[in-house]
This record gives C-alpha cells, sequence and structure tokens, in this order.
C-alpha cells in the first residue's frame, strides 16, 4: 500500500507530477494496445484531479503570492492539456495520433512541472513566500482529490471546463493523409 497522501499541499502536488511521470515513462515502453489504453486512462485521470484541485483550490489561495502572468500561463497550459485529455479518453491506442498526442501531452506535463518546481522562481517557490498554510490547504487538496476519484470511478471523467479559452468553434481542416 502507498504511503499516506503528504498534507502539505505543495508536496501534495509534487507527488502528483511524479506519479504521471512515472505512468508517462510507463506509457512510452508499453507494447500492446490494451496496456497502452489503460496507462493513458491512467493518466488522463490523475492528469483531470490534479489540474481541477490547482484551479479549484491550489491556485486561488496563492493568488496573492504568485506573479499573475505565471499564474495565467498556468491557466492556459491547462487548458491546452484538457483538450489533449479529451480527445486521448475518447480515443483509441490504434488511432493514427493517439501515441503522438500522449507524447505531446507528456511534454505539456513537462513544462508544466518545471514552471512549478523551478528552484527559487517557480509557481511553488513563490507560493512558499506567502502567507499560506500549507498544511491546511494540503488537508482541501487531498480531500477534494478523494471526491473527485470516487466520482470519476462512478461516472468517468467530467467533461473538461476551460478557464481561459474560449474559442471553441473549432473546424476541423484536411485530415493529415496517413502514410502510404
Ligand atoms: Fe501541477
Amino acid at each position: 500500500m502507498p504511503a499516506a497522501p503528504p498534507a502539505d499541499a505543495i508536496a501534495l502536488l509534487k507527488a502528483d507530477h511524479r506519479k504521471v511521470e512515472e505512468l508517462f515513462a510507463k506509457f512510452e515502453k508499453a507494447k500492446d494496445s490494451a496496456r497502452k489504453q489503460a496507462l493513458a486512462t491512467e493518466i488522463c485521470t490523475e492528469l483531470t484531479i490534479h489540474a481541477m484541485i490547482e484551479e479549484e483550490i491550489f491556485y486561488p489561495a496563492c493568488e496573492e503570492a504568485v506573479e499573475e502572468d505565471l499564474a495565467h500561463e498556468a491557466y492556459v497550459e491547462h487548458d491546452g492539456a484538457k483538450v489533449l485529455i479529451a480527445e486521448i479518453a475518447q480515443g483509441d491506442p490504434d488511432d493514427e495520433f493517439y501515441a503522438a498526442k500522449v507524447m505531446v501531452l507528456s511534454e505539456m506535463i513537462k513544462h508544466h512541472v518545471k514552471e512549478e518546481e523551478k528552484p527559487g522562481e517557480g509557481f511553488f517557490a513563490q507560493a512558499r513566500k506567502g502567507d499560506i498554510d500549507m498544511k491546511a490547504l494540503g488537508e482541501k487538496l487531498t480531500a477534494r482529490k478523494e471526491q473527485l476519484l470516487a466520482a470519476i470511478k462512478q461516472g468517468g471523467l467530467p467533461a473538461p471546463e476551460t478557464r481561459s479559452f474560449t474559442g471553441h468553434k473549432l473546424k476541423q481542416g484536411r485530415p493529415v493523409q496517413a502514410a502510404a
């Protein structure tokens, strides 16, 4: 059994990052479609919950402590990831772009992790300097995580909600030609 989740908000979010990094590494090595799909589903679940608890609880709590530009980029990056998550969740490992979507999502998450964990100036470092009770915040994150996980187990992934994207009326262009 894994250890009890850390109560400190930043430690909890970092643990989430390590978990998805591990899942992406496993996906890269996976050979068969069923394994790929199982890992991708886990990645989508973890990232959906992570983005939701950050957006609902952690980011608002850090509003005073963190530069607005950095926070805005985090929201936009999350919204970009949600589009890929939705594509992957509805896709099939045998689809032409499935693996590419997972890889691009992985790159986006690497960037997200860097922006949050960068020593001295990242989101977490700035938040630490603020007057925030990270232990109390960690408890809120843990409670919401458990709630979301139970809801996803019952009803599947919730419809993604964007907070910064408004241009949803995308048109499907000519598909990329499959290599002969
Ligand atoms: Fe994060």
